[in-house]
């Protein structure tokens, strides 16, 4: 939930730590810090809030001879928001600094132990408990690998950390245990990182760690071992061919409205090289049959997406779909059968919920696939077979084009695991329909983003607001309301149309505003009905519907229209441009909204 990052070379290392940053800052922005060694002298340097508090807490300080050091963003899980709690912490002598990502689940236990051997603490954190156990397991041992390992073996939960010793210069050591952490490899300089983008300037050759490996890097060498045996391990280097460009905001005032507006590319990337006339054809499931069921696992805007999915699934596909928030799956007590296939979900890849229930599905002996975005990570590594959306990088929290890249691949399973269900034409009518849309929602974005400034004005006075489909709209629904609320702070559910009367409309008053998503399909008339009891009770309607549609006592918005399923992708990019606008009308910090963080790596 943090970002972390390490680096060690020819450069001045404040500045290739402060740059990395910024481009961690999605991970948490609660707190910022550093720590590098200048001659014998190892300095910390904090500061609460966002990376500018640090930047300006840098200014005119003297740190031009440190060649090696860590960094830290943080996304505060245990104790305040405030600088004593902040990363990088010490040991008690001061010899060691550590930066970290994740939980460590029995830092109570082993604080009281070093409490009891006379240690103090200075903050609240679970990571101030590392850093003190490292310390006291080196010196005991005389030597750094050896105290790692002693410290790893006490240390239940997830991490991702790196530290520096003052005594070691030019040294800089990090491992992972489930939380992620890559190896950038240089010439004369090796980075280490919770994300690529954060070193990509320097170097495109990465390694990923697997957990359980520690490295120990210096400018001219890097060895990565087992944590407990401290064995070697072999590493492979990959070659990363996007670029920082990518991972930039390219001229946009947010990073989220350059997502929503790259929607027509991420449809053509998802689907290119991947149909053949009238078949799909995925070379990543090959070999494997058709799931005889399949449980669908993830989180927040990919669990909406699955939801979306299940409709095509079992409609298209005939294959028995459940879908679950990965959270409820762990502890649910669940059925998985080895017969079933589990399908994750998942932008990130680290996702930490997610990451467990893909594990619970191995051990159950299901078939595991992924549908992931970021290549190399955990969860595209673990998942047997995965399925990339080549959506490329997504920075802001609000996630938009991962979601409509999720989707396309969902419809392309459908479309393969369901080729003896439908007739050619019925396939052809969608794959025709596909390769059209990038077209049709190049074009109709402009539109869509004036239409959805005009109403952020009216709309954004709301106490609250209902999001309503049916059908595969329902999934959308949910959708729109968390874009909403994780940005404009409004507060939003999303309900099945049918759902309202069974409480939900008690809410409805002339400032709680119902969006209903209610295109021209089969389940039109019982959304009409619905939002004609909505109307009935004061309640302002949003319509976002098809050219000729009517939708009585309804602010009505249009979309194109376009062949079933694909109505999807043109009411999605109006969802997300409506809460874009309405959260930068209110003046939110859209990238970057209170509490969240891009990467949810913790339980
Ligand atoms: O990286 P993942 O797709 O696994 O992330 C899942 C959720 O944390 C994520 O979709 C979250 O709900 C977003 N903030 C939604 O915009």
């Amino acid at each position: 939930m943090c970002g972390i990052i390490g680096y060690t070379g020819h450069r001045p290392a404040v500045p290739v730590i402060m740059d990395g940053l910024r481009r961690l800052e999605y991970r948490g922005y609660d707190s910022a810090g550093l720590a590098f060694v200048e001659g014998r002298c190892l300095r910390v340097l904090r500061a609460e809030g966002k990376l500018a508090a640090l930047d300006a807490c840098l200014q005119g300080q003297e740190c031009s001879l440190a060649l090696f050091g860590i960094g830290h963003t943080r996304w505060a899980t245990h104790g305040l928001p405030v600088v004593r709690n902040a990363h990088p912490h010490q040991d008690a002598s001061g010899r060691f600094a550590l930066v970290h990502n994740g939980i460590i689940e029995n830092y109570a236990e082993l604080k009281a132990e070093l409490q009891a051997q006379g240690v103090s603490f200075v903050s609240d954190t679970d990571t101030e408990v590392l850093v003190q156990l490292l310390a006291r397991e080196v010196t005991a041992s005389g030597d750094v690998r050896q105290g790692i390992a002693a410290a790893l073996s006490r240390v239940e939960g997830a991490y991702a950390f790196a530290f520096i010793d003052r005594e070691s210069p030019g040294v800089v050591w990090a491992g992972r245990q489930a939380s992620p952490l890559v190896l950038g490899v240089g010439v004369g300089e090796h980075f280490v990182a919770s994300d690529i983008p954060a070193f990509l300037p320097f170097t495109r050759d990465v390694v990923f760690l697997d957990d359980g490996d520690v490295v120990e890097m210096r400018p001219d060498a890097w060895t990565v071992f087992d944590a407990r045996t401290l064995a070697p391990r072999d590493k492979t280097v990959a070659r990363i061919s996007w670029d920082v460009q990518a991972a930039q905001k390219g001229g946009f005032k947010h990073f989220m409205l350059k997502e929503i507006l790259e929607q027509p590319r991420v449809v053509r990337d998802a689907v290119a090289g991947r149909l053949r006339g009238s078949r799909v054809v995925l070379p990543e499931l090959e070999g494997l049959a058709r799931p005889e069921r399949l449980v669908v696992v993830a989180c927040g805007t990919s669990w909406h997406a699955g939801l979306w999915g299940r409709y095509l699934l079992e409609s298209m596909a005939g294959i028995p779909t459940q879908v679950e928030v990965a959270s409820e799956f762990r502890y649910g007590g669940f059925v998985v059968r080895p017969s079933d296939t589990v399908l994750v979900i998942s932008q990130s890849g680290e996702t930490a919920d997610t990451l467990a229930a893909l594990r619970m599905a191995r051990q159950a002996g299901a078939t595991v696939l992924g549908i992931c975005n970021v290549v190399g990570s955990s969860i595209a590594r673990e998942a047997q077979r995965v399925l990339y959306t080549q959506a490329g990088p997504e920075i802001s929290v609000a996630s938009t084009k991962a979601m409509t890249s999720q989707m396309l691949v969902l419809l392309l399973l459908a479309l393969h695991w369901g080729e003896e269900r439908l007739t050619v034409s019925q396939r052809e009518t969608i794959l025709h329909g596909l390769l059209a849309l990038p077209e049709i929602v190049e074009a109709s974005l402009p539109g869509l983003r004036h239409e959805a400034q005009k109403r952020a004005r009216v709309y954004a006075a709301a106490r609250g607001c209902f999001y309503l489909g049916r059908g595969p709209m329902y999934p959308l629904a949910l959708e729109g309301a968390l874009k909403l609320k994780e940005i404009s702070y409004i507060h939003a559910e999303g309900y099945a149309a049918g759902e309202m009367k069974h409480g939900p409309i008690a809410l409805v008053d002339p400032e709680f505003p119902t969006v209903a998503v209610c295109l021209r399909d089969e389940l039109l008339p019982k959304m009409r009905s619905n939002l004609q009891e909505v109307a009935a009770r004061g309640g302002r309607i949003l319509a976002i519907t098809n050219p000729g549609v009517e939708i009585p006592a309804a602010d009505t918005w249009t979309v194109p229209e376009v062949p079933a399923p694909l109505g999807a992708f043109m009411v999605l990019p109006a969802l997300q441009l409506f809460a874009y606008e309405v959260a930068v009308y209110l003046g939110c910090d859209v990238d970057q909204p209170r509490n969240l963080a891009k990467s949810v790596t913790v339980e």
